[in-house]
């Protein structure tokens, strides 16, 4: 019998991120700890970055990069800070950002490596924070019970995170409508059909699947 992998999805909306930035920033502001750098943890932090470097008035913007040995609702493989910070941010108030802390090892890698450049201060935000992290950003907006895991579907990742979801719906052949189906069950997201056609087109590309008569399969 072949597994079927299912787990919860939610597909999260630029008009969510908005609010959990303006949360957050709320929080930094009543704390009277505004930063005179905001480093993005990217890539999922780069965004949210961004935006809180708008409605707080920071103009010093960076980045540093940690990646996965894994996919889409895979984040348990070991991270890697696989981009240094390249300025200075000696003597800086610096707030690292980040879209989500789920095992925390991300956060924790660039903070250890931000420490060592002898920052003034340094906080830590995330729009989203799941309790299992094992490191808890001082600011964050929505709280998520470990019991709740979700993988959120950031708007900057929807088709990226579609294209790794999608094969996991073809255990069977299937046809268009069938995969939304799909979707609906196993990962608890509507997927409209015209975004189901535009990600197998992708995935045909990529070799990932082929034609099956009327139907879709794994490659
Ligand atoms: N990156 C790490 N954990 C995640 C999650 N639960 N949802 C979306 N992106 C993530």
């Amino acid at each position: 019998m072949t597994d079927i992998e299912s787990f919860r999805c939610k597909l999260v909306t630029y008009d969510e991120i908005v609010k959990w930035t303006g949360d957050v920033a709320k929080q930094i502001r009543a704390c009277d700890c505004k930063p005179t750098v905001v480093i993005g943890l990217t890539r999922g932090g780069w965004v949210p970055a961004r935006l809180m470097c708008d409605i707080l008035g920071v103009k010093k913007l960076y980045a540093v990069k940690t990646e996965h040995w894994g996919v889409t609702a895979n984040p348990d493989g070991k991270a890697l800070l696989t981009q240094e910070l390249n300025a200075s941010i000696e003597d800086e108030e610096v707030l690292l950002v980040d879209d989500i802390t789920d095992t925390g090892e991300s956060m924790t890698i660039a903070t250890a490596h931000l420490l060592k450049m002898r920052p003034k201060g340094l906080k830590t935000a995330t729009l989203l924070h799941i309790t299992r992290s094992r490191m808890e950003p001082d600011f964050h907006s929505v709280k998520v019970p470990e019991d709740k895991w979700t993988w959120f579907i950031f708007p900057w990742n929807v088709n990226e995170d579609l294209r790794t979801l999608l094969p996991k719906t073809l255990y069977e052949a299937k046809s268009v409508s069938e995969i939304k189906k799909a979707f609906r069950e196993q990962f608890h997201i509507t997927v409209p059909e015209d975004v189901v056609r535009i990600t197998l087109k992708d995935l045909l590309a990529a070799g990932t699947v082929k034609r099956a008569g009327r139907k879709w399969a794994r490659t």
